[in-house]
C-alpha cells in the first residue's frame, strides 16, 4: 500500500515578469537569495520566505523517503490564484504556474503528482484551463475556497465543479484570501483562526447552498486542514437546520446527511481532532495531508496517523493511502 500525501505545495524557482506577460501591476515576484533560499515578494513587502523544497524535486523525494511517503500531490501556493484579476490576466498567470508545475514534477512521474490552478472567477476559462492541464499531465485541480464574495455555491463555481464531476477530476479546496483586520493581523491569526473559519464557511455553503443536491456524487472534493472548524460544529449546523428552517433550509436533507460527499485531510496535529474527523466525515473520507514544505505543515509527514491509537490497521491504511488512491483515480 502506497502512502500518499494529498496536501503539499510548490513554488517555482522563478517565473517571467507577470506584468509583462499578463499586464497589470502588483504581482508576486521571487527574490532568490541563494541556491536554497528565496523570498516571495508582493510589491515591496515580504510575503513568505521559502527554501528549495518548494521547487527541487530531489529535495522533495529525499524528504518523502525520510518520512515514508511514496506519492505527493503537488499543488499551487494560493497566493498565485489571481481570482481578483481580470480573467485574461488570470488565464495567462495560471498557464505560467501550471506549466512550471509540470517541470518541477517531471523528474518523478507517478510520485510527484501535479494539481493545476484555474481562473475560477470565470467558469468557461476555468474549465478550459483545467482541460488543457489534464491533457498536459496534471492529475487534478486545487481551488481557493472562495472568489471574492462568491462562495462554493456560486452558480459559476458550481458549473466548474460540475465539469470536474463529469470528467472525474479530483478537486482539492484550500482556504485563502482571509480577511484582514487589526484583530486578525496579530500573531498568525489569519492562518490560525481565519483559515479554519474560511474552510468551515465553504463546506457550509456547499451543503446549505444545495450543491450536493444538484451535483452528482461523482464529484470528488477534499478540503484542507481537516475541513477547518467544520467537523466540530456539524451538530450546531444540524440543530439550526431543524430549528430555523425559515432562514437555514437550503439543503433537501439535514447537513449531517451529506457526510460521505466530501473528504478532508489529516493536517490537524492532535489525535482527538483526527478521531473527530473519522467519526464525523467517515473513515473513507480522511486523507493523509501535510502542507509540506511550509512551517505550519506536519513533519514527519503522517506522524499523527501512524501513531493514532484509535485506528485499527485497515483504517490506518485507508488514511495513509487507500482513500487517496480512490480520490485520485481517474475514470
Ligand atoms: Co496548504
Amino acid at each position: 500500500m502506497s502512502v500518499i500525501d494529498v496536501h503539499s505545495h510548490f513554488v517555482p524557482r522563478g517565473w517571467p515578469d507577470l506584468g509583462t506577460i499578463a499586464g497589470g501591476t502588483g504581482w508576486p515576484r521571487l527574490e532568490v537569495e541563494s541556491e536554497r533560499d528565496a523570498v516571495i515578494m508582493i510589491g515591496s513587502s515580504e510575503f513568505r520566505r521559502i527554501s528549495d523544497e518548494c521547487w527541487n524535486a530531489d529535495r522533495r523525494l529525499a524528504d518523502m523517503a525520510e518520512d515514508g511517503v511514496d506519492v505527493q500531490v503537488v499543488s499551487p501556493t494560493p497566493v498565485f490564484f489571481s481570482y481578483d484579476r481580470p480573467v485574461g490576466q488570470a488565464v495567462k498567470v495560471a498557464k505560467v504556474f501550471n506549466d512550471l508545475a509540470l517541470e518541477i514534477c517531471a523528474p518523478a512521474p507517478g510520485r510527484l503528482i501535479p494539481f493545476c490552478q484555474v481562473p475560477l472567477q470565470d467558469p468557461d476559462a476555468a474549465c478550459a484551463e483545467l482541460d488543457r492541464c489534464l491533457a498536459a499531465g496534471h492529475a487534478g485541480v486545487e481551488i481557493g475556497n472562495h472568489v471574492g464574495d462568491r462562495d462554493l455555491d456560486d452558480a459559476g463555481i458550481v458549473t466548474f465543479l460540475q465539469h470536474c464531476a463529469d470528467r472525474g477530476v479530483p478537486v482539492f479546496v484550500h482556504p485563502w484570501d482571509m480577511p484582514e483586520s487589526p484583530r486578525l493581523g496579530r500573531w498568525m491569526a489569519r492562518w490560525l483562526a481565519g483559515m479554519p473559519a474560511e474552510t468551515h464557511l465553504s463546506i457550509v455553503a456547499l451543503i446549505l447552498g444545495g450543491v450536493f443536491d444538484r451535483v452528482p456524487d461523482t464529484l470528488r472534493i477534499c478540503f484542507a486542514h481537516g475541513g477547518g472548524s467544520f467537523p466540530f460544529w456539524l451538530g450546531r449546523l444540524d440543530n439550526a437546520w431543524r430549528r430555523r428552517p425559515d432562514v437555514i433550509a437550503g439543503s433537501v436533507l439535514p447537513p449531517s446527511a451529506y457526510m460521505g460527499r466530501f473528504s478532508v485531510d489529516t493536517v490537524v496535529f492532535d489525535e482527538r481532532a483526527l478521531r473527530l474527523l473519522v467519526d464525523t466525515v467517515g473513515v473513507e473520507r480522511v486523507l493523509l495531508g501535510s502542507d509540506y514544505p511550509y512551517p505550519l505543515g506536519e513533519r514527519p509527514v503522517g506522524e499523527l496517523v501512524r501513531k493514532a491509537g484509535f485506528l485499527d490497521e485497515p483504517a490506518r491504511a485507508k488514511l495513509l493511502g487507500g482513500n487517496a488512491r480512490e480520490f485520485l483515480a481517474r475514470p
